[in-house]
């Protein structure tokens, strides 16, 4: 018996290290474009995350992760120059300033989105290191794997069907509505809002008809607009090397997994498949120790501190002198010390309290118990950063999810969001104290944050698991929704109540037509009765 047990205990673990082998270094190819910096929050940790684990990976990369060190498994394709997508936002709709970004409509920031994308996808595909790999004649077992980022950059998808490998897809922006399309299943309008939209779950009869209106024109924008302009770029690069260049909207659903930045409670329950894996919070590491200066400033920081940063994009030193004044202002009328991401050092005459640095260690510092608030742009790496250490948020959201972030936010009972143009001195002083000395926010945030990170499996060692499980099972199809294959008007059960409303309508027409028979035949006797 004895014998039979251990037997068994080495046969299972032979064949589970036999497993284990098969991805214990597989060759990834990663594709990040898009020159976003805070994506690279994200992209970085799982890189990273991927070499230490053991893999190889070749990443065309919009940023050099040289900083890291990654060692010889890690090689890099870099995209130079990077490219300046804000010069074609500035251009394409005369904002002068990021700040000014308040002002645009939805429509306009998907237009950017599609156009940002277009332009750096194609950037891309046109350096010669990009274009070797294209053109490569050796494609069986180079590759493992496409990780590739969700977000306009489709013409990449192509690559896996150069080398023959299943995708794997990261989206920086979490959940959004498009998505159902490329993975089979239907995302209600009624109560899933759209990521641009400042809704939550629970929508007014007016924010459902909003909502609704928006995500069926992404939808019909992406398929009639957005779309064939992406075709056009993946089969001018790609036509010479694939019998036939797949459209996009096809490739899209060959993905096997998307690993979704996103996490509950900061995503609201919603249909999702297994292969919707939401992996929020993979750029948060354990805290490091601060530069000097600043663990000193705010260790003395008695009467708490206040971390303010507007993030990568929005520059605090490009904010219009009168808002700065404000700023400055209210901030020195506090007894709380300050600590603000400032790009300019040379601000000069700046109250005793406040500590300006061009960079700043965000996470490490929202770690800081002192901190007693985060006065931030609500976009969801901070945002994350701010739950995960539970400092209560001063939003002052500027474009895309970050009105969304920042509303459930509000929601929750953890920050107050302001509207960046109509901030007023007493605004801003009273939105602050609130923050610092209401205790509601504190517990609000505390328990949400307790919530964010109750986990099965901690984010990058779930998003490792995944990808490693998807060359496991050489592209995971068994998770693939069948509703892919289907036609759109199957889908939406269109034919079956088509099916269903013709029965109705016909038993009814076959029965109103026996009833006037009937009559008629009755009148008829009648008729010959009364003759
Ligand atoms: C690269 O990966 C292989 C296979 O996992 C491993 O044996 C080797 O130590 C790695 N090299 C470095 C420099 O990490
Ligand atoms: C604390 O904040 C909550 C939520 O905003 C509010 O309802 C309550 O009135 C505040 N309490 C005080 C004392 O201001």
């Amino acid at each position: 018996m004895k014998f039979r047990l251990s037997l068994t205990f080495v046969c299972c673990l032979l064949s589970a290290l036999s497993e284990i082998k098969l991805v214990s270094s597989a060759k990834i190819l990663a594709v990040y474009a898009f020159p976003g910096k805070s994506h690279y929050m994200m992209h970085t940790a799982l890189i990273r995350e991927l070499i230490e684990s053991g893999h190889q990976v070749t990443m065309i990369a919009a940023f050099s992760l040289e900083s890291q060190s990654l060692g010889s498994n890690y090689t890099e394709l870099l995209i130079e120059p990077v490219y300046d997508f804000w010069h074609d936002v500035k251009l394409n709709f005369g904002v002068e300033h990021l700040f000014d970004l308040t002002q645009m409509t939805n429509y306009d920031f998907l237009k950017m989105l599609e156009i940002i994308g277009l332009k750096t996808t194609e950037h891309a595909l046109k350096q010669p290191k990009v274009q070797k790999l294209i053109h490569a004649k050796e494609t069986e077992g180079v590759f493992d794997l496409l990780l590739a980022e969700q977000f306009y950059q489709e013409a990449f998808l192509a690559l896996s069907y150069k080398y023959n490998i299943p995708i794997v897809t990261t989206s920086t922006l979490g959940y959004e509505n498009h998505m159902s399309q490329m993975m089979g299943l239907i995302s209600p309008w009624s109560f899933v809002p759209h990521g641009f939209m400042p809704f939550t779950d629970r929508m007014s009869f007016v924010e459902r008809l909003r909502n609704t209106y928006v995500s069926l024109y992404e939808d019909f924008d992406r398929l009639l607009n957005y779309f064939p302009k992406m075709d056009a770029i993946a089969t001018k690069y790609f036509n010479t090397v694939l019998a036939e260049v797949p459209k996009v909207r096809h490739m899209e659903t060959q993905i096997s997994v998307m690993l979704l930045n996103s996490h509950a409670p900061l995503t609201t329950s919603r249909p999702t498949v297994d292969s919707m894996v939401p992996v929020g919070g993979m750029h948060i590491y354990p805290p490091k120790q601060l530069p000097r200066d600043m663990q000193s400033f705010l260790d003395g920081a008695t009467d708490g501190a206040i971390f303010f940063s507007l993030g990568n994009n929005v520059q605090s030193k490009e904010m219009p002198p009168e808002m700065l004044r404000l700023f400055l202002k209210v901030f020195g009328s506090l007894k709380q010390r300050v600590l603000w991401k400032f790009e300019d050092e040379s601000i000069g005459q700046l109250p005793a309290n406040i500590m300006i640095r061009k960079w700043l260690p965000q996470a490490d510092i929202l770690a800081h118990p002192n901190v007693k608030v985060f006065i931030t742009h609500g976009g969801l790496f901070g945002t994350q950063e701010g739950v995960h250490y539970a400092v209560p948020m001063l939003g002052i959201p500027f474009y895309c999810d970050q009105h969304l972030n920042m509303n459930k936010a509000v929601l929750g009972g953890y920050a107050i969001s302001l509207h960046f143009q109509s901030i007023t001195e007493q605004l801003l002083t009273h939105s602050l104290l609130q923050l610092i000395h209401n205790v509601t926010y504190k517990e609000n945030i505390q328990r949400v944050s307790r919530i964010f990170r109750d986990r099965p499996l901690e984010p990058r060692k779930n998003a490792v698991y995944w990808i490693e499980y998807v060359i496991r099972h050489k592209g995971a199809l068994h998770m693939r929704s069948a509703g892919l294959d289907l036609t759109w008007y199957q889908f939406y059960l269109l034919d079956v109540i088509a099916f269903v409303a013709a029965t109705i309508v016909g038993v009814f027409l076959l029965i109103s037509f026996a009833l006037r028979l009937l009559r008629s035949h009755k009148q008829k006797q009648q008729k010959e009765k009364a003759n």
